[in-house]
């Protein structure tokens, strides 16, 4: 757990077109499949590896109760959920927050998780990109264009430059790319 190396990550998966979410919430096209014969295909224990180095999700209220329709899929990782309302869970692993997200990243998340992951919506994705909370953004995009729905950078507001660390290809036709936020 935690320290001086402590990296915050946005991650999200997107249309081609910059959607996160459909209008009509429908989440079928995030199992958008083709075939690209040169990508790479993770084995279940490599993904299970990955997502085990993950120490807390930090995530707008929306995205919480979609994934709460949806299918828990966090298990008991840490959970901290951004709102404003009352909302109660039975969940120990669940906290609900809502105040200074400075406060809550540097002051709280930061000196007790290493690995921190920003997983939605793009409301939360603003604020973390407007206050500098965030070290990079991982975006996972689908061989699919929406047409329209929620974007994942919807007038952000601030210009930010980026460093290209990382891009896979998925035999599935998704590409991954990983940016590093640079400071200024
Ligand atoms: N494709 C993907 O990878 C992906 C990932 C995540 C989400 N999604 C989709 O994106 C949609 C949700 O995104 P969204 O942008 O609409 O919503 P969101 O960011 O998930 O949640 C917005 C809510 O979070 C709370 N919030 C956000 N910023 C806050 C702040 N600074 N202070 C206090 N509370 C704050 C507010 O909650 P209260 O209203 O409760 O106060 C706000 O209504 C869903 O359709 C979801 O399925 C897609």
């Amino acid at each position: 757990m935690k320290t001086a190396h402590s990296k915050v990550t946005i991650h999200m998966v997107s249309s081609l077109d910059g959607y996160i979410a459909k209008k009509n919430n429908d989440v079928s096209w995030l199992q958008s499949s083709d075939h690209f014969e040169k990508g790479i295909t993770l084995s279940d224990q490599q993904i299970e590896a990955f997502i085990k180095k993950i120490d807390c999700y930090v995530m707008g209220s929306k995205t919480y109760e979609m994934a709460l329709e949806l299918g828990w899929p966090y298990g008991n990782t840490p959970v901290i959920v951004i709102t404003n309302r009352n909302l109660q869970t039975e969940k120990e692993n669940i906290r609900f927050y809502s105040g200074n997200l400075e406060d809550l990243v540097n002051k709280k998340l930061k000196p007790k998780f290493e690995n921190i992951w920003m997983v939605g919506g793009a409301m939360l994705t603003k604020a973390f990109i407007n206050f500098k909370l965030a070290n990079e953004i991982i975006v996972s995009i689908m061989p699919i264009l929406l047409g329209g729905g929620t974007l994942f950078f919807d007038q952000v507001g601030i210009e930010q430059q980026l460093h290209l660390k990382d891009v896979k290809a998925y035999k599935d036709g998704m590409v991954e790319l990983c940016y590093e936020i640079l400071k200024d």
